[in-house]
């Protein structure tokens, strides 16, 4: 059984107004839940003091939800509260995550539809991190940012020109002379590097060890973090990485830290890798995975770390799907 929230406001309180709200945020509720009118438990109504001309729930009868119990109770008159806005509790037999749906002028009461925000997600490689983001993003209608994929961009670069990663100057120089976008496609991200599309170039082994290793660098990393705060101040989004709650964006009030044993994480990418047609051995993905966490935990600038106000999820015995729920109950609970 779920609770799922709603709100709409009315035009008019008339009770055609009334009638035709009542319905279209039903009808919302049960689109996005996926539901069958059957599902539903009971809907409890409340309405601001301003509507009095027709009850909610003889409005939901009158739409069809006639198989549930339906309640209609009266809100206080609060000073600054929304004009004629009608509240929705449904209970629903589901075991899907609850979407909530705020119509209207009851949009403003959701932050995170309305305010641009921001979440952070830090961890180590193969926490389960971008195929979490990913599917968050998704539910919560915001972009995903995938910043690992800037420093791979980078590091693609001096593969691709043949570039001495380890001479500060070549890749300084290669810095100021790169051309890298990122944009979206059909929500995904795509990374293009002097015009091309390299959003698959860039995950091979090679790439995304000497990524870690150009990621050091701090002039690297005030370009990059440069970048991710322009999109960051501008559009809804959660941004994986390794510093962003600690350095990227300080001050986000939505920050997690994924974790998950070294094995755990080897394993995942050990896999990965195989459907892809790696040919890396388990061990050779573990040596690389430790050597990565080293790397990224011990470079002098924005080293991995998890923020202090951070929650940490530790996804070694969670479902992908455990630790969606989990991060967007913690965003709800605080919006
Ligand atoms: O998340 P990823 O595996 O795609 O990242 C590749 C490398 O880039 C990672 O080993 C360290 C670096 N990185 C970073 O230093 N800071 C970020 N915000 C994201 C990635």
């Amino acid at each position: 059984m779920k609770a799922i929230r709603g709100a709409t406001t009315v035009s008019e309180d008339s009770p055609l107004s009334i009638r035709e709200s009542v319905r279209e945020l039903l009808l919302s509720v049960i689109d996005a839940n996926r539901l069958q009118i059957s599902d539903i438990v009971c809907i409890m109504f409340s309405s601001t003091a301003d509507i009095k001309s027709y009850y909610p729930a003889k409005a939901a009868r009158e739409a069809g939800f006639s198989s549930c119990a339906l309640y209609s109770s009266l809100e206080p008159e609060i000073d600054g509260a929304l004009e004629r806005c009608i509240r929705i509790m449904v209970l629903a037999d589901t075991d899907s995550a609850p979407e909530h749906i705020y119509l209207n002028g009851a949009k403003g009461l959701r932050k995170d539809i309305t305010a641009v925000y921001n979440v952070a997600v830090d961890g180590p490689a193969g926490s389960g991190k971008s195929t979490v983001c990913r599917l968050v993003a998704e539910k919560l209608g915001i972009l995903y940012l995938d910043t690992g994929a800037m420093y791979r961009a980078i590091a693609l670069k001096c593969v691709k020109d043949k570039k001495d990663y380890g001479d500060k100057d070549v890749v300084k120089h290669l810095l100021n002379n790169i051309d890298l976008k990122v944009e979206y496609r059909n929500g995904r991200q795509i990374t293009l590097l002097d015009g091309e599309d390299v959003s698959d170039l860039i995950r091979t082994p090679q790439v995304s060890m000497l990524a870690s290793y150009v990621s050091a660098y701090s002039f690297v990393r005030a370009k990059m973090v440069s970048l991710q705060r322009e999109i960051a101040k501008k559009t809804s989004c959660i941004l994986d990485g390794r510093d962003i709650g600690t350095n990227v964006l300080p001050n986000c009030k939505f920050k997690f830290y994924l974790n998950a044993s070294p094995q755990i994480r080897a394993k995942r990418r050990y896999e990965e890798g195989k459907a892809q047609g790696n040919a890396q051995t388990f061990n050779q993905v573990l040596n690389d995975i430790l050597e990565r966490d080293f790397q990224d935990k011990n470079r002098a600038v924005a080293p991995l770390k998890k923020a202090d106000d951070a929650v940490e999820i530790d996804t070694s015995n969670l479902t992908v799907s455990e630790v969606v729920a989990e991060i967007i109950s913690k965003i709800q609970e605080k919006i």
